[in-house]
């Protein structure tokens, strides 16, 4: 898509703006810039730029663009955002139906399929495509004169929504793209829309905590998110594009080239340059910046191979990250495609390979309610026990009071139950078909189901909260929250000995987790020398533990880890926060009024302060040590690195701080501008990544070690 040289100039020229704000001259090179950085994010993972810089640059064209109206261009990257719509979604016809596949689920299925194209073919051998099937929303784009001009829902096949704002949303759908270059005028492709699985957690998490409806998979959350009526919440849900498949083009001389060869009102052409194969549509899809499955595909030929392939490919599926749920399987010639042609339903050059189903249909047999650390009381299904794509699954949580009324839950009920990959297990939906007339209405608890306070909602909300905050059940999840991984990581401490330890007495809340008495922890069963100087060390350590995981760890709503490194980034020590404002709070970056309010008043609450003071007396860091660690050496000056895996001499943190008072910098992900990848034990995605870009230095904690030596 951009050549070196172009890449090495947009770099320069980006940099260039960022010193100096562009000028009305620079208009156009900065939405170059612009487009290019999108590119590089969003198709190819890999930014030049931070996103504040990034936002720099962008704030600088909407600028320019408001103090010179008339130089706005319809493909410019700040266009991508509409108004509301008031009236529904108007329907538009396919330019070609949008036909679905037939499926097959073992191996037999696929040599049937193969057997039948080479009878109809006449062919010994066929070269076929294989890719991944996409579990998200489908799409149909029309591009004309190098311009996106529509964007469609699939519809019932023939007819679809007409979504286009919506589509312009999803940044990795370029506005315009050169076709022209491919001698075609006006094309129409087709692809699909997918929530990433961090995305969908990301989002679920957040609703959960708003107490507003989660969404039951990734797949639902893109169908759903492309049909709201308001662009920017769109934007918001961060969606991602795969383009698949062109289903008719017109040439610039008006030849017309269509997957439906005997279209009754058009006079269809052959198939041929710019591309002949399916593979080289995807190949000119990448090359016009879009994302189409070049990467991921693989051009085989017998359907051995393509089982092999599909075999790998549902090995990885767990580690990609999105969803997918099978394999697709294309006769890579287009002209055999042609020859081959359709059934009213599905082409007869391609199937799906489906991969063994993750949904399972189970009995609702009772609810619980547990409560959480911030008091919000969640419904949880005991179901009878069904196995998953590989797990049992016997409990599901049903999030809020919302979520049992808007899939009319009842108990007795069947449900249909999905494990999607990583993401933890949903109830779908029931099924009322199969309904007895015995199931009972799922009543929810006047009182705390722990403690028997009276529960309460706040208004807009649609969470019960127990406010004693002494009910037991928040104190030992404040606790669990506090000493686990992600936040003060006490090795070895772990749920189960919290709720051990809170049922003995031995802990009551957060500072007693540093008296704790280690004699009577020995007179429990399974607690040996080892295990207790185990553990007591690593209470013992987390007391130097930096000030962003003590900010996480104490829980305060809303802060998750990102929030809690900004605001320890804000301050020197920790008690700072109690004398700032509202204002001064939502002046951090990404912090908003919500979580401003959230802070402000964790840091007026005076047992708050008091339990913070005692952590302190307790020996706790309660500083911005980073802030204050100056440069001891220049070693590793302008070096960037990033830590992946399991490190087996060093904290992470302090490997960090390593590299910090070496004057290098830590970056948070793989990209061009990371120079060295140490790498720990079983390291994952990351160093996939980095061996794909020959700059970065892959190097072990040993080699690291070595190098902050000298
Ligand atoms: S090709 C005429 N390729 O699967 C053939 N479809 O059940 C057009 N899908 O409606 C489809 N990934 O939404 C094709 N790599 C892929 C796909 C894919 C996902 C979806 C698509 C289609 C459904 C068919």
């Amino acid at each position: 898509m951009y050549s070196a040289q172009q890449t090495q100039h947009l770099e320069k020229v980006s940099r260039e703006f960022l010193k100096k704000d562009a000028g009305v001259k620079d208009i156009d090179e900065l939405r170059n810039s612009l487009r290019f950085h999108e590119y590089r994010y969003y198709i190819l993972s890999d930014p030049l730029v931070s996103d504040t810089e990034y936002d720099q640059l962008y704030k600088q064209l909407e600028k320019l663009e408001k103090e010179n109206p008339e130089l706005i261009t319809k493909n410019s990257p700040t266009q991508r955002v509409g108004s509301t719509l008031n009236a529904g979604f108007p329907t538009v016809q396919h330019l070609v139906p949008m036909l679905s596949l037939d499926n097959s689920y073992n191996e037999d299925d696929l040599i049937d399929f193969d057997r039948k194209a080479r009878e109809n073919t006449g062919l010994d051998t066929i070269e076929y495509c294989v890719e991944p099937k996409f579990d998200g929303a489908s799409i149909s784009l029309i591009f004309e004169d190098d311009e996106l001009a529509r964007g469609a829902t699939r519809g019932d096949g023939v007819e679809g929504e007409e979504i286009t704002t919506n589509i312009k949303q999803i940044r990795s759908i370029p506005l315009s793209a050169k076709f022209s270059d491919y001698n075609i005028q006006l094309a129409e492709i087709r692809g699909e829309v997918l929530m990433s699985k961090k995305s969908f957690k990301k989002y679920n998490e957040l609703m959960e905590e708003e107490g507003l409806p989660v969404l039951a998979n990734p797949r639902n959350a893109a169908s759903g998110s492309l049909r709201i009526k308001d662009p920017k919440l769109v934007a918001k849900r961060s969606l991602e594009a795969f383009l698949y498949h062109v289903s008719y083009y017109t040439t610039l001389e008006g030849k017309k080239v269509s997957d439906e060869k005997d279209h009754s009102k058009e006079n269809i052409s052959k198939r041929e340059a710019p591309f002949i194969t399916h593979s080289e549509s995807l190949q000119m899809l990448w090359d016009l910046g879009f994302r189409s499955p070049e990467k991921e595909k693989k051009v085989v030929k017998g359907i051995e191979k393509v089982i092999e392939y599909c075999k790998e490919f549902e090995a990885k599926r767990d580690d990609l990250p999105y969803e997918i749920d099978g394999m697709v399987i294309k006769v890579n010639d287009l002209a055999l495609q042609d020859k081959l042609g359709m059934t009213s339903h599905h082409p007869r050059w391609a199937i799906a390979f489906k991969f063994k189903a993750r949904q399972g249909t189970s009995k609702l047999i009772g609810v619980e309610f547990n409560v959480g650390r911030t008091g919000a009381v969640t419904p949880v299904a005991k179901l009878e026990p069904v196995f998953i794509g590989g797990v049992t699954v016997s409990s599901i949580s049903m999030h809020n009071e919302e979520y049992i009324k808007e899939k009319d839950l009842r108990i007795g009920d069947t449900v249909l139950v999905e494990r999607a990959g990583d993401v933890i297990p949903q109830i779908v939906k029931s099924l009322p078909e199969v309904r007895t007339g015995h199931e009972k209405i799922i009543h929810y608890p006047k009182q705390c189901p722990v403690c028997n306070s009276e529960l309460f909602k706040e208004e807009g909300e649609a969470v019960w909260r127990c406010i004693n905050i002494e009910c037991p059940a928040q104190v030992v999840e404040k606790i669990i929250h506090f000493v686990s991984k992600d936040a003060m990581d006490i090795k070895h401490f772990g749920a189960a000995n919290v709720l051990k330890f809170y049922d003995l007495k031995l802990l009551s809340d957060i500072p007693s987790i540093y008296t704790l008495d280690f004699d009577k922890i020995a007179e429990l069963e399974g607690f040996g020398k080892k295990s207790i100087d185990n553990l007591r060390t690593a209470i013992e350590d987390s007391k130097q533990q930096p000030l962003h995981r003590l900010i996480y760890a104490l829980g305060i709503r809303y802060v998750g880890e990102t929030t809690a490194k900004t605001l320890a980034n804000a301050v020197k020590e920790i008690f700072d926060f109690a004398s700032m404002n509202i204002e001064e709070l939502q002046s951090l970056e990404d912090i908003g009024i919500k979580v401003a309010t959230s802070i402000y008043g964790f840091f007026q609450n005076d047992d708050n302060v008091k339990m913070i003071k005692h952590l302190k007396e307790l020996g706790l860091n309660m500083k911005n040590t980073k802030k204050q660690s100056s440069v001891e050496s220049n070693t590793l000056s302008e070096q960037t690195f990033l830590f992946t895996g399991t490190m087996n001499k060093l904290k992470r943190s302090d490997a960090e701080e390593i590299v910090e008072k070496h004057g290098g910098k830590i970056v948070s992900g793989v990209s061009s501008k990371l120079n060295y990848l140490v790498v720990g034990e079983d390291a994952g995605s990351k160093l996939e990544k980095a061996k794909k870009i020959n700059t970065i230095k892959i190097i072990s904690e040993d080699e690291f070690l070595e190098m902050v030596k000298q």
